[in-house]
């Protein structure tokens, strides 16, 4: 993994920061104020079920698109991974193909192999067109300016290198309908509010939430991309599926909520909820998500694009 040059202005030696600290009984990276959620033990659980679930959904791989072959040729390969994590996606590439040289990047140093530094910023560490291929997975949410992190991700990749972007979107389903098509009256009212007050909470602190579902738009107003490939998974939630692959998706996502919702409670008590409203939401929203899967038969979507740099 690389290391920016340490006499570089802008490298924070992870020794000189206290990243983190605890609010309202989850531990927070504060360096991101942009990034709403714990980065702590639940958490990482729940990005690695998040990551063996996009493994069901992608039949055992880890990426989309002409992936493998972008990185067929060439000295150094260079991948970048923006919002690491614990990094899982990053490592197993690595293991996977050899001769590639993998970056990950996040404002937390959940994984201590890895660089840190705020997407947010105007100007990541990195030359342009220095990547072959940059991976950003489930980091929207920490992004205040889609577009603009759009045009670094343009900035850093070569000509002919790809973009690889998987978000899960923010709207839920009942039934395959979405939430605007039920009545207060009607479908899982509980885990409807929960999404709904969650999109508001984003919205209030300057993120857009309809981002997962523009991706591929987004790419495309950028100018700097072609070939964009792009799809919208169904992603059950719960265990109605009478297929084992879906099941097992369904199940994961089931989990991989289950740790959500906690983890929402410090981000509404932020947005100005009271307390006994926002545990009021999670426990109705615990009840639909343990009793109601089946009934209504949950999902969410998932979207995934990537497309190529032009040859400029
Ligand atoms: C939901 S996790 C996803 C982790 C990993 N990409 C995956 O798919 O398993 C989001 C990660 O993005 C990181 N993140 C959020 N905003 C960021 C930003 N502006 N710059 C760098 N990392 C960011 C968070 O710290 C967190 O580790």
């Amino acid at each position: 993994m690389s290391k920016p040059d340490e006499d570089d202005d802008c490298y924070t030696s992870i020794e000189d920061v206290d990243f983190f600290s605890e609010i309202h009984g989850r531990t927070f990276n504060i360096q991101n104020p942009t990034y709403l959620l714990p980065s702590d033990n639940d958490e990482i659980k729940r990005y690695t079920l998040f990551h063996r679930l996009i493994k069901f959904v992608l039949n055992g791989r880890i990426y989309t698109g002409p992936f493998k072959e972008t990185l067929q040729f060439g000295m150094y390969r260079k991948v970048l991974d923006i919002g690491t994590g614990n990094g899982e996606w990053a490592i197993e590439l690595a293991d996977e193909l050899l001769y590639v040289y993998v970056t990950g990047v996040d404002t937390a140093p959940i994984q201590y192999r890895f660089e840190i530094w705020d997407a947010n910023v105007a100007n990541m560490p990195y030359k342009d067109a220095y990547f072959d291929v940059i991976h950003a997975r489930a980091i929207h949410t920490g992004i205040h300016n889609y577009p603009a992190f759009l045009s670094e991700i343009a900035r850093m990749i070569r000509p002919g290198g790809l973009v690889l972007l998987i978000e899960p979107g923010m709207t839920q389903y009942a039934q395959d309908k979405p939430e605007s098509e039920f009545t207060s009256a009607t479908g899982p009212v509980g885990w409807f509010k929960l999404w709904e007050t969650y999109r508001y909470c984003l919205s209030s602190a300057g993120i857009d939430p309809s981002i997962p579902e523009h991706l591929h738009c987004l790419l495309e107003a950028t100018n700097q991309f072609e070939d964009i490939e792009y799809s919208e998974i169904t992603i059950p939630i719960g265990f109605y599926p009478q297929n084992r692959r879906s099941l097992t998706i369904g199940e994961l996502q089931w989990m991989a909520y289950d740790l959500l919702l906690p983890a929402l409670r410090p981000m509404f008590l932020n947005c100005g909820l009271n307390k006994s409203r926002t545990d009021e939401l999670i426990k109705n929203a615990t009840v639909d998500l343990y009793h109601g899967n089946t009934i209504f038969e949950l999902s969410s979507r998932l979207y995934i694009v990537n497309a190529k740099r032009k040859n400029i």
